[in-house]
């Protein structure tokens, strides 16, 4: 059952039944500014969002920003929840993955069809990316960039000071980072926050378990296959990754990139926005830090594609909402924002100059994803893979493992397999 069902009639009386903002759409219907709530506040989000903003300013459309701070969003989806019930929705909104379908149920997505058309984007995109915008026959979103999860950033100069190379195994891993401790160097940079961990542990998983197994834990949400031992392995390898770092800490995912930049830590397991972020504080790929994919995830892809949709609300909008749109989703956009947020475009019709000019962490990371035969699998922590809730109950489940000591691996293996629920 969808927990969204009080949106509806929320949303009725903000388009039709408030006097208030029928006239107030009246007068916005004249202006060319699109309200746009996301949650990129950190440096290179907000490079990138910038970087959105200024192309689609020659194209007739206004970014009006409505940024909600807060990694992950968990903070954005909430104001934008309580702006929906307050009759206010933005008219553009950062909604990503399995959470797109839940707004469009309720009638609040704009459809892209004709957009998608004119601009091929069955011919042009990836087809994963666009399932992640399509539903019921509906293009419901524009598609920004692809993510991969499984990315494992470290710093060159502390490598190349005790003369180690990146690791490829779990066990060149261990081996790596006993050495950085003997050093009095931390290995691996932490948050405890819940969204951060679960960041983590889908990477672990997907290691352990392969693509498979991931599928029919994460997509087909088989409670069952959670008690595979294959799960105890990577909540064990949670816990130890945990054990590298000192007491439990709390802390926006900029502050372990800002441990990694200092040379304060030697490795950070995080979604390739972190390069991003490393290259908004002038970080250079070439000389400080680098990446390769969490060890055991060769080949395989554990991606967030992130989306912008266009809400339906008493301005109308729709011409601009449908030319930002088609801007952000063509190839000028693509590459620009893209190779700002550390991210990979969302075309698959990509040149060879055009792919020789990204980072090598991304060109690895849109290869993979083009290759027909690497293994593609949608994260959970991000969203593209089930509903707001039971993200949010799979994270804190995990929150709770590490936090108590006490809590055996199996444990919370039964946790996970009772709050994960077939779609
Ligand atoms: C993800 C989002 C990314 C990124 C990250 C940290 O959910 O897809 O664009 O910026 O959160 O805020």
């Amino acid at each position: 059952m969808k927990a969204w069902h009080w949106v509806l009639p929320a949303w009725l009386a903000c388009v039709w039944f408030l006097p208030g903002l029928q006239g107030q759409g009246g007068a916005h219907a004249q202006g060319t500014s699109l309200d746009v709530l996301h949650w990129w506040t950190s440096s290179g989000e907000r490079r990138a969002a910038d970087q959105l903003s200024a192309l689609l300013a020659p194209a007739g459309v206004q970014w009006n920003d409505a940024a909600i701070p807060g990694g992950g969003g968990m903070a954005a989806v909430k104001v934008l929840k309580s702006r929906v019930l307050m009759g206010d929705p933005p008219d553009v909104a950062q909604l990503i993955g399995s959470t797109l379908s839940e707004w469009a149920d309720v009638g609040l997505v704009l459809p892209l069809n004709a957009v998608a058309t004119r601009q091929k984007w069955p011919q042009v995109l990836f087809p994963t990316v666009l399932g992640v915008v399509s539903y019921q026959g509906e293009v419901i979103a524009a598609p920004l960039g692809i993510h991969r999860i499984n990315t494992l950033l470290y710093n060159r100069r502390l490598f190349a000071r005790l003369k180690l190379n990146p690791p490829h195994t779990w066990a060149d891993f261990e081996n790596v980072a006993l050495k950085f401790s003997a050093s009095g160097i931390k290995p691996l940079a932490w948050s405890d926050e819940a969204w951060q961990v679960a960041t983590v542990f889908e990477s672990l998983l997907l290691a352990e378990a392969g693509p498979v197994l991931y599928r029919q834990m994460i997509v087909q949400r088989h409670s069952a296959a959670w008690m595979d031992p294959r799960v105890e392995k990577a909540l064990l390898r949670l816990r130890w990754l945990r054990s590298l770092s000192e007491a439990p800490v709390e802390r926006v995912w900029t502050d372990s990139a800002r441990e990694l930049m200092n040379d304060s830590a030697a490795m950070m397991l995080m979604g390739d926005w972190a390069s991003g972020e490393l290259m908004a504080w002038g970080a250079s790929p070439a000389t400080d830090f680098a990446c390769v994919v969490v060890p055991g995830t060769a080949h395989m892809h554990l991606y967030s594609v992130d989306t912008l949709a266009m809400l339906v609300n008493a301005r109308h909008h729709e011409a601009l909402q449908k030319k930002m749109a088609e801007t952000i989703s063509a190839m000028p956009a693509q590459l620009a924002y893209n190779r700002i947020k550390g991210s990979v475009p969302v075309r698959r019709d990509l040149s060879a100059s055009a792919l020789a000019s990204l980072g090598s962490c991304a060109r690895d990371s849109w290869e993979t994803f083009a290759s027909p035969t690497a293994a593609r699998v949608p994260s959970l922590a991000h969203r593209m893979a089930s509903d707001e809730a039971t993200k949010d109950a799979v994270a804190q489940a995990l929150w709770r493992y590490l936090s108590d000591p006490h809590m055996e691996a199996q444990e919370a293996q039964k946790r996970l397999a009772s709050v994960i629920r077939s779609p």
